[in-house]
Order: C-alpha cells, then structure tokens, then sequence
C-alpha cells in the first residue's frame, strides 16, 4: 500500500516552510508532544517525528495561546495518499472510504491495536458505529462473525465484488472451510447447488436462528429447489417415515458431498439395513433375516438396490412399491393391479390363456400364470408361489413356503429342461411341460379355488 518510503520523505521535505524556526523533530523533544508516541504501535512516520507530513505551520510563532498554530495540510483521504495507494478505484467503495472517513477507524498518529484501529481484536464494535447490529444477534452466530472478525470476508475499504467480499463469494467460504476441497475431489456424488453456487443458497454468512446457519430448516430448505419432490410427498398419503420424522432429508442424504450415489450416507442397501436389519421395526418384516444364506436374490437386489422397487420417500402404494400391488393373497389380476411387477416383466404375462411365448410356466400352451391369477375365482398374487427379496429354491420361490394366515404353504419347485413339477400346500404334486402338455391325474380337488383346472384335470 505504501508507494515508497523515500517518496514519502521527499513529499514530506517539500512540506517544509523554510523561514519556521520548527523543524519536526522538535515536537517530539520537548515534553508537548511527546504523548503522541505513547501508544504501542505508533504510525511509522509519528514514530520517525515526521508531523509535518501532515500537518503545516499556521502562525509564525508556535505555541502561541488560544491559537491553533497547526493545521492539517490536506483533508480526509488526501491527507494519507500521498503515502498510501489512493483507493477508490474498484468497482464497489465502502461509503466511509468514499467520504475521505479514514479516521473512522484509524487513528492518524498510532493505536495500541494492529492497523491503528480504533478497536481491539473484536472489530466489529468497528463497523457496529454505523451498522446496526439487531441482523448480527442471533441463536448461532458463525465462528468468525462471534469473534468480531468481519474482515475475514469484508474487505473494509473497497472491492471489486458485492458487499465488499474479499474475494469472489465461494472462495471466501472455501479458504477456511478447507475440507471441503479434499471431500469435493474424493466424492462420487457433489451437491448440484454446493459444486456450482454460493454456499449462502443455503447458509446465512452471518448467523441464523437455524442449527448449522441455515436459511430455513430442512425439509422445506431442500423444497425450495425440489419443487417435484415436495409435490410428490404433498400428494402422498404415506410417506416413508424417517422423510417425515426428525432429522429427514439429512438421514439418508449428506448436504453437500458424499461416496454414496445421490448423496447417500452409505451404499444404498446398507442404507435401507440399518434400519430394516432388525426387528425393531416389526411387524415389519427383517430384510437382512431375509436375505441371510439365501442364494437366489431378486434382479435389483442382486445389484445392490431396493429403490428400483420401493420409492425410498414416499409412494401410494402398498409398501412403497414403485407400482401398484395387491396387499392381500387373493387378487385376480385386472388391468393394472400387478402394474408393479409388470414394470420389469413380460407386460403380456397375464394377458393370453394360451401363449407360446410369454412364459414359461405353462403346459403345452396353457399359460398357468394366467390360470393361477387371472382366471379362478380366487386369483392368487404373485407371493403365493414368488418371494420378493430372495429365495433358497429357483425362480424365487421358497421351501418354506408362503404366508397363508397363521400357516405356511409348502411348495417346491423343481424345474426340467422343459417344464417342471410343483409340489405345494395347495394341491397335490402338478408337472408342466412346454414341449408336451402333461396330463396330471387328479388325486384330489386342489383345496383353494380353481374350478375349471380341477375339472379338467390337467393342473
Ligand atoms: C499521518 C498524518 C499525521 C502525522 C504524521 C501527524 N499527525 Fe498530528 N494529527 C493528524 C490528524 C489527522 C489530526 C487531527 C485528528 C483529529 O481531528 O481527530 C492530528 C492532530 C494533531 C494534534 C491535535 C491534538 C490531537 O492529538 O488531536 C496534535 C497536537 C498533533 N496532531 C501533533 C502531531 C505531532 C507532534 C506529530 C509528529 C510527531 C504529528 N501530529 C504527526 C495527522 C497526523
Ligand atoms: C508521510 C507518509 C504517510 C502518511 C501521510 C500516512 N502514512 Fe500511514 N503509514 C506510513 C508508513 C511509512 C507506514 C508503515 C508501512 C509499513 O510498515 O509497511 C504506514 C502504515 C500505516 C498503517 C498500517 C499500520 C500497521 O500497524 O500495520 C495504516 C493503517 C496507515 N498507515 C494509515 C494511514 C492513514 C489513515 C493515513 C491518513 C490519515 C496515513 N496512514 C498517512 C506513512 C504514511
Ligand atoms: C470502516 C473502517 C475503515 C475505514 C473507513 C478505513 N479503513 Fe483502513 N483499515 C481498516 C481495517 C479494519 C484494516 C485492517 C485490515 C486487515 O487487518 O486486514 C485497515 C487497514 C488499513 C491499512 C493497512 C494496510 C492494509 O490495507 O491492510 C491502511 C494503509 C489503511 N487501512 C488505510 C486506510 C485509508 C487511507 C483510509 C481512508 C481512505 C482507510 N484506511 C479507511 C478499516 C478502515
Ligand atoms: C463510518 C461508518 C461506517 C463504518 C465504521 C462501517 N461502515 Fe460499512 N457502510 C457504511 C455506509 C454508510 C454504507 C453504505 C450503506 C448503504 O449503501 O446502505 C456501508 C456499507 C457497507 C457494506 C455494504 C456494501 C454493499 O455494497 O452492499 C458492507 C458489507 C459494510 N458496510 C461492511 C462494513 C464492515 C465489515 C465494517 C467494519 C469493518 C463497516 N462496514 C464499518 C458505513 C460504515
Ligand atoms: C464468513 C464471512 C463473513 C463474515 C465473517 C462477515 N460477513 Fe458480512 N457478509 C458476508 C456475505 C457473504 C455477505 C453477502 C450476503 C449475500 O449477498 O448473500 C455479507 C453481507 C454483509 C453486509 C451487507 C448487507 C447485508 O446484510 O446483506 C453487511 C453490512 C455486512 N455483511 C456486515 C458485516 C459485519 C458488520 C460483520 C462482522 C460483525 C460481517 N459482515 C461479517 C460474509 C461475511
Ligand atoms: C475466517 C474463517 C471462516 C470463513 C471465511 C468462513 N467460515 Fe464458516 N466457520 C468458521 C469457523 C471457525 C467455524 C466453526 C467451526 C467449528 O465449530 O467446528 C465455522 C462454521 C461454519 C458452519 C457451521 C456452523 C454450525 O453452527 O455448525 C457453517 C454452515 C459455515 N461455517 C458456513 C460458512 C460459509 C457459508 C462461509 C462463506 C460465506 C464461511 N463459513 C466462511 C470459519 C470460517
Ligand atoms: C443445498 C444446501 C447447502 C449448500 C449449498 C451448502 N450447505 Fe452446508 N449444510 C447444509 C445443511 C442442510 C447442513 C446441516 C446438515 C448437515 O450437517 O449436513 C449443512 C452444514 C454445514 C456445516 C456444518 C456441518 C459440517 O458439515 O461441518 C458447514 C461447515 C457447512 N455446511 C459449510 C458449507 C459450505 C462451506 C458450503 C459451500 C461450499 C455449503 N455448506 C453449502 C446445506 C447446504
Ligand atoms: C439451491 C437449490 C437447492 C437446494 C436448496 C437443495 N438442492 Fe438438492 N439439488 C439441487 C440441484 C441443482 C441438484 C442437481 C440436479 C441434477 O443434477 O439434476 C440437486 C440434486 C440433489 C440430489 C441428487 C444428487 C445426485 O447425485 O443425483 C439429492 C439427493 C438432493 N439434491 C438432495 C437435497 C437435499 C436433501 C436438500 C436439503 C438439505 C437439497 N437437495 C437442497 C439444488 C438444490
Ligand atoms: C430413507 C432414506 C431417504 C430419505 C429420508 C430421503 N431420501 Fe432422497 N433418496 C433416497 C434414496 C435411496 C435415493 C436414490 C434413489 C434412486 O437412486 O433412484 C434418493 C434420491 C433423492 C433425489 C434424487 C432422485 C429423485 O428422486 O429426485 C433427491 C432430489 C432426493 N432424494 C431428495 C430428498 C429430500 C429433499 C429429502 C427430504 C424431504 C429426502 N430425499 C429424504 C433416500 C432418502
Ligand atoms: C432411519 C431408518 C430408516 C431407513 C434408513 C429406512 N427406513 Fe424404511 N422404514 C422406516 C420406518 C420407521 C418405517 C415405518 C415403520 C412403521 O410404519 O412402523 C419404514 C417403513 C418402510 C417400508 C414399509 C412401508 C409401508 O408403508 O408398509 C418399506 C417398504 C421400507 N421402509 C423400505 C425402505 C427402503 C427401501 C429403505 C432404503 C432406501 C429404507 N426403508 C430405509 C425406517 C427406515
Ligand atoms: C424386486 C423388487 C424389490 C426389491 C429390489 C426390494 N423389495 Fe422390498 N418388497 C418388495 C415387494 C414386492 C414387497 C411386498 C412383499 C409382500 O408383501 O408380498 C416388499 C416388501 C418390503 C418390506 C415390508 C416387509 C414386510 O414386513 O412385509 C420391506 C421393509 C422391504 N421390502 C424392504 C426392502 C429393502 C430394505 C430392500 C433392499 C435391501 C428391498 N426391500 C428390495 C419388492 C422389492
Ligand atoms: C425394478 C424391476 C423389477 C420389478 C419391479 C420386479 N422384478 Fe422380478 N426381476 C427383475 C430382474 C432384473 C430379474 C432378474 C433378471 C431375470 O432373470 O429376468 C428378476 C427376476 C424375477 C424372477 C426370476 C426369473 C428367472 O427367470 O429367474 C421372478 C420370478 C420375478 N422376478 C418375479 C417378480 C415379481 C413377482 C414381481 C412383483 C412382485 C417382480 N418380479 C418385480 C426385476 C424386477
Ligand atoms: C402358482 C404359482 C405362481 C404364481 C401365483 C405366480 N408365478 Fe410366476 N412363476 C411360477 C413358476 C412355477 C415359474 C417358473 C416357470 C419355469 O421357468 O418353468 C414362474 C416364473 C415367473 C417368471 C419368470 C419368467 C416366466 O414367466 O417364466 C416371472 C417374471 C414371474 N413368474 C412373475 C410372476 C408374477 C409377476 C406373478 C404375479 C402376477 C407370478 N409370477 C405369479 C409360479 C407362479
């Protein structure tokens, strides 16, 4: 800031009116005014007895009574540019610095504080003179602005950005919170807001009444960009309940940067397992139990998800499905109400009494899903033969069998090249066979519905 010490000196000899008996030095020697260097850091050229940079002689005698001898060679910011880099050529001039204020905060001949300011190490008693200080009074104030050190970020005199930062919006936030620039790099997934905006989207740079200084409290924080979402759960008769219960969004999600996808805490099953591998949820059912030494897992979860099938916010449907879903063990299919499954499978699966090619179980022809779902009185979901998580027999179906009130059905199926043979609870053991139609004898009538299969005999 300083142009050069000798051009100082030289601005200062030029000062110098050569008929004045008073030459610098002898201000200081005498006992008048030596109190000027009792501070602790006087002003260099106070310090090297340089008064007449500043000030010049009035009166040819000095001290003359009731006169004031001395006056200032220049005012306001004119007074110290000779010295100091004139300011006032960034885009944005703090208002006092405009003004020619300097003495505002500075003390012209030394202070007992740094950069002869008035105040001490808080400096916000500083800009509090003219600012007011209600906005600053908060719950949780920032670590920086408790400390009173505004000019941690403000620049005081003038910069090139708004509110006179001292430094573009996101630096300035960076240059402290130094972690973050190690945890944006070894993340997988960076918060869209937090990799490309000003942290202040969220947080107030001050203070806030809100824990972590944010604007307003999440969820409607995170609603304030995720229109849809909020929509969806505004919509919604269930939402998932850790979205609604304390700590929301931030139970699954980190806020700005994370290793999962989607910000997730963790991987996703994990994440779902901490709180489904129990049983603290029950009657919820345990996941992880479930899962546990079985070979045979469903498509996605083999992936590592359960969000291809469950909505992890909230869903109309039967346990969050991602599509419609019967509840019960009973439901003949009608158009749509297996919409869930039929997302991910053969959508013509229940469609054909006959059908060469939309599934596999059948016999010859006869599509014995649609026998079983559709067309008995008594239509069977999807769980009475299909486990939805993962199972120790093939095709996800399960030895120990499926929930039928307090009981299980039995059922054990063994598949052959071109058909197979199932053994359950419901009915005596039935073969299938693609290539050739199986005439089953029937033993006994199956115990739960199906007329027309037990009439004919083939099932
Ligand atoms: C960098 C400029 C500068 C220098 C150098 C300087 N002064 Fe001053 N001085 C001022 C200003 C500005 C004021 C007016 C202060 C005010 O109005 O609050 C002032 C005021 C004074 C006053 C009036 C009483 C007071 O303290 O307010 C005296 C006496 C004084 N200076 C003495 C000195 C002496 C002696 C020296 C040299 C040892 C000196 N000054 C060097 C800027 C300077
Ligand atoms: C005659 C030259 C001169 C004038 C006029 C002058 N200064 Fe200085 N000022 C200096 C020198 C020399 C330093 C010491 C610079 C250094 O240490 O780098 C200094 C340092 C400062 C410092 C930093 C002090 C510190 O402890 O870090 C401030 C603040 C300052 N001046 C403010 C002012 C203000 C305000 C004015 C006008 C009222 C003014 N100066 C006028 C020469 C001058
Ligand atoms: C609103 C208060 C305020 C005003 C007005 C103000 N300053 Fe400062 N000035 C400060 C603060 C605070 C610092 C210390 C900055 C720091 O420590 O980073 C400072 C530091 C300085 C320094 C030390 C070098 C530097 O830039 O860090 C100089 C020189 C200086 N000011 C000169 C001036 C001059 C000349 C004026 C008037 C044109 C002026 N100041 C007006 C608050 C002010
Ligand atoms: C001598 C009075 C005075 C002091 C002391 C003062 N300010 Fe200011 N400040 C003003 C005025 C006047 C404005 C212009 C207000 C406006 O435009 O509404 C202003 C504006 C500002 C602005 C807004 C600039 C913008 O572009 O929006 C900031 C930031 C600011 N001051 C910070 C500070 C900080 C930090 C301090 C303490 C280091 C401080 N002020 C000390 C008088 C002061
Ligand atoms: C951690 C950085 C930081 C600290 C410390 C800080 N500010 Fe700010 N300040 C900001 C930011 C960022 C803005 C701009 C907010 C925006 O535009 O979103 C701002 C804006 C302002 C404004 C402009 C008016 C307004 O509220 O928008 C004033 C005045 C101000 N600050 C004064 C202060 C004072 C006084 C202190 C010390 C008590 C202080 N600031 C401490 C970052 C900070
Ligand atoms: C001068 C250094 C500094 C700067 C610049 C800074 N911070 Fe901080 N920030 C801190 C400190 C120190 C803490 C307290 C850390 C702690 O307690 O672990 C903190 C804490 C925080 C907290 C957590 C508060 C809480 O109560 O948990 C948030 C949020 C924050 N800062 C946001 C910001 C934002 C946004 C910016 C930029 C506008 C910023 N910081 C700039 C030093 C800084
Ligand atoms: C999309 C909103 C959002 C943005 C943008 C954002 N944060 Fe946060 N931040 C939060 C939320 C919500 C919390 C509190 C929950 C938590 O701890 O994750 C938080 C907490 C914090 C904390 C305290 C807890 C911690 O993780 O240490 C700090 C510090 C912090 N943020 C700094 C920053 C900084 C620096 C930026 C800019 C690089 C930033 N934030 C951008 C939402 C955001
Ligand atoms: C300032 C706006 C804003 C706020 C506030 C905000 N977000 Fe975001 N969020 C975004 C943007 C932009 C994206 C990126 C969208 C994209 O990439 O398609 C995003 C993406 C996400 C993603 C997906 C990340 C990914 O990798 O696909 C999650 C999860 C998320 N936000 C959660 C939250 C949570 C939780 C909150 C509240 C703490 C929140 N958001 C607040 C703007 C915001
Ligand atoms: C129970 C854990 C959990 C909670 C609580 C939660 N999320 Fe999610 N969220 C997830 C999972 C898991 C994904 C990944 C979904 C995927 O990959 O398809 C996700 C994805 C997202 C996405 C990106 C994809 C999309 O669906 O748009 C956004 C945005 C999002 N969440 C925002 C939020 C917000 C906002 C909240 C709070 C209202 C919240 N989340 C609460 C688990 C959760
Ligand atoms: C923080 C704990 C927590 C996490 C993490 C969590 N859940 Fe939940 N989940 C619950 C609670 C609590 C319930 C409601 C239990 C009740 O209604 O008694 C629930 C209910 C459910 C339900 C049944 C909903 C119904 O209405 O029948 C499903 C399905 C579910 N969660 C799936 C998931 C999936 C998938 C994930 C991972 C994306 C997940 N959960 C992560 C706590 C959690
Ligand atoms: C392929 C689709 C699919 C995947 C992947 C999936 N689920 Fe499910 N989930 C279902 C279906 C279907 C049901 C309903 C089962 C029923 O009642 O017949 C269900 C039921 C549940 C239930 C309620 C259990 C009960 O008590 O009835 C929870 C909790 C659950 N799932 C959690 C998870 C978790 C955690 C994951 C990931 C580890 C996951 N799901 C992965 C399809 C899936
Ligand atoms: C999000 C997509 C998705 C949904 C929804 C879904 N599945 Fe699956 N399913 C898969 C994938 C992927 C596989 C493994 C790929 C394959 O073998 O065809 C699979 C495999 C199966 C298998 C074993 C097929 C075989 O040939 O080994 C059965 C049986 C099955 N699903 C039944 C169901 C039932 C019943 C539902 C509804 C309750 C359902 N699925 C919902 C994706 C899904
Ligand atoms: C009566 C028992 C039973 C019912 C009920 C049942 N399935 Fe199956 N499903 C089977 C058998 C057995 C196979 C194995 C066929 C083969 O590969 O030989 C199978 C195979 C599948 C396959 C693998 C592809 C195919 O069609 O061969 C899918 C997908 C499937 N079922 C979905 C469903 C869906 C969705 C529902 C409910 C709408 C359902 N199943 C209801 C017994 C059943």
């Amino acid at each position: 800031m300083l142009r050069s010490h000798l051009q100082a000196l030289l601005v200062a000899a030029s000062l110098l009116i050569p008929s004045l008996a008073i030459s610098s030095g002898a201000c200081l020697t005498g006992t008048c005014h030596s109190a000027v260097l009792s501070v602790k850091r006087p002003h260099t050229p106070v310090a090297g007895g340089e008064c007449l940079a500043c000030h010049k002689q009035q009166s040819a005698k000095h001290p003359t009574p009731g006169q004031k001898g001395f006056s200032l060679i220049a005012s306001g910011g004119a007074l110290c540019s000779p010295c100091h880099e004139q300011m006032g050529k960034k885009k944005n001039v703090h208002q006092p610095v405009k003004e020619g204020g300097c003495l505002s905060c500075h003390k012209p001949h030394g202070s007992d504080n740094p950069s002869l300011l008035t105040v001490g190490e808080d400096r916000s008693k500083l800009c509090f003179d003219c600012h007011d200080a209600a906005p600053f009074v908060r719950q949780f104030k920032h670590g920086p602005v408790a400390a009173g050190s505004c000019d941690a970020c403000h620049d005081p005199h003038e910069s090139d950005e708004k509110s006179l930062l001292n430094g573009p919006l996101r630096e300035v936030c960076l240059k402290c919170h130094t972690d973050f620039d190690q945890g944006m790099k070894e993340a997988t997934s960076v918060h869209g807001p937090v990799r490309v905006s000003p942290c202040t989207s969220c947080h107030d740079a001050h203070g806030s009444d809100n824990s972590s200084l944010l604007l307003v409290t999440s969820p409607e924080l995170c609603f304030q960009c995720h229109k849809t979402l909020q929509a969806k759960l505004s919509d919604n008769s269930r939402p998932h309940k850790p979205v609604v219960q304390k700590g929301g969004c931030s139970t699954c999600h980190a806020s700005h940067y994370s290793k999962g996808k989607r910000l997730l805490q963790s991987g996703e099953k994990e994440l779902c397992l901490q709180c489904h591998g129990d049983n603290k949820l029950a009657p919820l059912k345990n996941i992880k139990e479930q899962l546990k030494g079985k070979p045979n897992l469903h498509g996605p979860l083999a992936a590592g998800r359960c969000t291809g099938c469950h909505d992890p916010h909230g869903s109309p449907n039967f346990r969050l499905l991602t599509g419609p879903y019967p509840a019960t063990y009973y439901a003949p299919y009608t158009d749509g109400a297996y919409g869930f499954c039929l997302r991910c499978h053969e959508k013509n699966l229940l469609r054909f009494p006959d059908t060469t090619v939309f599934t596999k179980f059948r016999n010859g022809n006869r599509n014995l899903h649609y026998l079983h779902v559709v067309n008995s009185r008594k239509g069977r979901s999807c769980r009475a033969c299909h486990e939805p998580h993962a199972s120790d027999g093939p095709k996800l179906t399960t030895r120990e069998g499926t929930p039928f009130g307090e009981w299980k059905i039995p059922f054990v199926l063994e598949l052959t090249e071109t058909g197979g043979k199932c053994s359950s609870g419901c009915h005596q053991s039935f073969a299938y066979d693609r290539d050739k139609a199986v005439v089953n004898r029937r033993m006994s009538a199956p115990v739960f519905g199906g007329k027309t299969s037990a009439t004919k005999g083939d099932h």
